[in-house]
């Protein structure tokens, strides 16, 4: 079964701004949403609705069998599929999508339609839809991009086995992550980074109707189904966007009484990303939220959070909140 912190359901109008940043990199594409039951992710929805716009060559969905049903308006009805097919494990996989029913529309009809009379289309899995079954790595090999908001418990081993298998990925998941050592020498290294759509504040997830809305930030929304506000999301990706190659403008100059320098490593600090010096040729320590505006081209990142002594880098004994050590490529010269 799985764990209650791992049940949050995306927001469809959050997959279309991320989305949109990406669309030339799914023409004739197979997409795998492989954390994602079709009855109520909104990521199924968001493929399957623009499977011919996008210009996609399949689209192959997976669910977990622990995965409770939040019962909304995405319920599908699968016919005779199963007699209980919301506890089993299943995929879907869609390699066209038309206008089935003859309404004159390509619509959520039509991908129910298909459902419910293509036998190819639905199918049950063996292996309880893990993603790291053999059955579902069998999916993931097939797969050409993965998009997903994955167990947050599970996303080291998530983005470890995306690496692995060497994938194109568009994932969710905490700003925290970036700290993970598993995830900030891939940050580091250039091969994932941010997407663009999400850099502060919170974002809307529908949660399980037994979820306990005693949080801060809990709620119904108009058609009745429980929600949490969920801070420091960010999305992870190793899909290039126009936005990672635009420059940061530069406004600072570097003075030593504005930016101590560490007791530990040859770097000075930076408390803020917008107070950046333009003119510092040398190392300089900025928060993590720097990545949400990190330009490959115009900086470098060294490493994280530790001096030369490999403990926590600190100005005069003391230490501020985690830093990303980087240098400008191309500092001012004035
Ligand atoms: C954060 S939720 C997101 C659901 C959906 N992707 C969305 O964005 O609306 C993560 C989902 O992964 C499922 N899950 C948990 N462990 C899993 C595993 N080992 N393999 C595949 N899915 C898993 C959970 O049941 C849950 O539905």
């Amino acid at each position: 079964m799985a764990a209650k912190k791992d049940e949050f359901y995306t927001q469809m109008a959050d997959i279309e701004r991320e989305l949109q940043h990406y669309w030339p990199h799914f023409v004739d594409k197979v997409v795998l949403c492989n954390c994602d039951d079709p009855y109520e992710s909104n990521f199924f929805k968001y493929f399957a609705l623009n499977f011919n716009q996008l210009g996609l060559k399949k689209l192959i969905c997976t669910c977990f069998d622990g995965s409770p049903v939040l019962g909304n308006e995405l319920l599908l009805d699968f016919g005779d599929f199963t007699d209980d097919p919301k506890k089993m494990a299943y995929k879907v996989e869609i390699t066209e999508v038309k206008d089935l029913n003859g309404d004159g529309a390509v619509d959520l009809a039509d991908v129910q339609y298909l459902l419910k009379n293509d036998k190819n289309a639905i199918s049950l899995l063996k292996q309880h839809g893990d993603f790291r079954s053999a059955e579902c790595i069998e999916l993931l090999k097939e797969a050409d991009i993965v998009v997903t908001n994955p167990p947050f418990s599970l996303f080291r081993e998530y983005i470890g086995q995306l690496m692995q298998y060497g994938k194109k990925f568009l994932i969710i998941g905490n700003v925290n992550s970036i700290t993970y050592k598993e995830v900030f020498p891939l940050i580091k290294d250039n091969r994932i980074w941010l997407g663009p759509s999400i850099t502060s504040g919170d974002r809307k997830f529908n949660v399980p109707d037994d979820y306990p809305l005693n949080a801060a930030g809990c709620g119904v929304d108009t058609n009745g189904r429980k929600y949490i506000r969920v801070k420091g999301v960010r999305w992870y990706t190793n899909l290039d966007h126009n936005k990672r190659h635009e420059e940061m403008d530069l406004v600072r100059l570097y003075s030593p009484e504005d930016y101590p320098k560490y007791d530990n490593y040859d770097a000075i600090n930076v408390d803020k990303t917008q107070d950046i010096p333009c003119d510092y040729p040398g190392a300089m320590g900025v928060p993590i939220t720097f990545l949400d505006k990190y330009n490959p081209e115009q900086f470098e990142i060294i490493k994280f959070r530790k001096g030369n002594d490999d403990k926590d880098l600190s100005v005069k004994g003391k230490c501020p909140y985690f830093r990303i050590l980087i240098r400008n490529k191309n500092p001012q010269t004035l």
